[in-house]
């Protein structure tokens, strides 16, 4: 593991007073922790230091050609005032799945995260207290090289961000409303979707824009090849509850394999439920939904926690799923998922690392 080095800001920030008022992604604490990486030399420089702008050549690769990855995960604030992470390990190696496909060196996963809980310790204070609410964690890595050809560079920045966040979605557990796009594509076979590359959250936003024009919070990914079958939803996995079976679409390159959907698969069947991943058609969902069959959708990720859908339009047909309120399954998924983040249940699965 490499030393770390702290530089304190001399200045601090005001923080939030309300925590109501948080969203999602829109205030940085006082600090970040960055490292370096040269091709031969590895990674070096392992810092943290007061949160500032970057100044990079305004040919820097990252900039042309894109090769960017990032993650994300969480820290929770106990009701004993102990703070803790989920998972945290978990992130740092599929940031290294990530590197590989996109041509980027494997992190050096110990010191990010060490790095990440000196990090926190300095920033405990920005880990809001209310409930639904916790401290975002944004690690990202950046080509650095200063040249134009397409080649994989040689020099990388790795770097890790904190943002105090409440709930992804404005209105938090009340179900939204999705548009099944059939037009445009997320990923393929052989692409980058089960990689969290920038260029994958890039080559979805005009879909996304003209889905909220419509009124809808995101985008429901069907295959790249036949538009048939259900993928995910960007910011999140999805899953469909069939009373208490649980099916979601099985990894299979194209999907990005969410460590949130992972934990909820773990706990639904610690919690009795059935659960199924496999090849997921929309005509079939839409076709279940109208038939009462499938009892609830929601979709599963970091930022989202567990997001009830409560409908799904395609073309020109919505479909209705539940009465309007999060259904049973996902309520009690929800909280017991929650429960084990902020530490009011206990963690059988290991995913917990406490920091104080
Ligand atoms: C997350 O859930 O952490 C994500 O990265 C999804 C989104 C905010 C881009």
């Amino acid at each position: 593991m490499l030393p770390i080095s702290i530089t304190k800001a001399t200045a601090l920030k005001e923080k939030p007073t309300d925590e109501s008022k948080l969203g999602f992604g829109k205030i940085f604490t006082d600090h970040m922790f960055l490292m370096d990486y040269e091709e031969g030399r590895g990674w070096y420089d392992a810092r943290i230091v007061p949160y500032a702008n970057f100044s990079l050549d305004p040919a820097t690769t990252v900039f042309h050609y894109g090769q960017a990855i990032f993650e994300g995960s969480k820290c929770y604030r106990r009701a004993d005032g102990g703070l803790q992470l989920f998972r945290p390990q978990d992130n740092l190696a599929r940031m290294t799945r990530s590197a590989k496909r996109m041509g980027m060196p494997a992190l050096d996963e110990e010191t990010a995260l060490e790095g990440l809980k000196q990090l926190i310790l300095i920033e405990k204070d920005w880990v809001p207290h209310q409930e639904g609410t916790s401290l975002y964690i944004r690690p990202t890595m950046i080509a650095t090289d200063v040249m134009l050809g397409v080649h994989a560079a040689r020099h990388y920045l790795f770097y890790i961000i904190l943002d105090p966040v409440g709930s992804y979605y404005k209105d938090g557990l009340k179900p939204v409303g999705i548009y099944v796009e059939d037009e445009y594509v997320r990923a393929v076979r052989g692409g980058t979707g089960f990689t969290k590359c920038a260029g994958n959250y890039a080559a979805s936003i005009l879909a996304g824009a003209i889905a909220e024009e419509k009124g809808f919070s995101q985008v429901l990914w069907l295959d790249g090849v036949e538009q048939k079958y259900v993928e995910e939803v960007g910011s999140m996995n999805m899953m469909f509850a069939y009373g208490s079976k649980i099916v979601t679409p099985a990894l299979n390159g194209s999907i990005l394999p969410g460590i949130t959907r992972q934990s909820v698969l773990t706990l639904a069947r610690q919690l009795g439920y059935e659960t199924v991943e496999t090849r997921l058609a929309i005509d079939d969902i839409f076709a279940d939904a109208k038939s009462g069959k499938l009892t609830e959708a929601f979709g599963t990720g970091t930022a989202a926690v567990i997001s009830p859908v409560g409908s799904l339009c395609r073309k020109d047909e919505t479909i209705v799923i539940g009465d309007g309120n999060i259904g049973p399954v996902a309520q009690k998924l929800y909280d017991t998922l929650t429960g084990i983040q902020y530490g009011r249940i206990p963690d059988e699965n290991n995913w917990i690392v406490r920091l104080s």
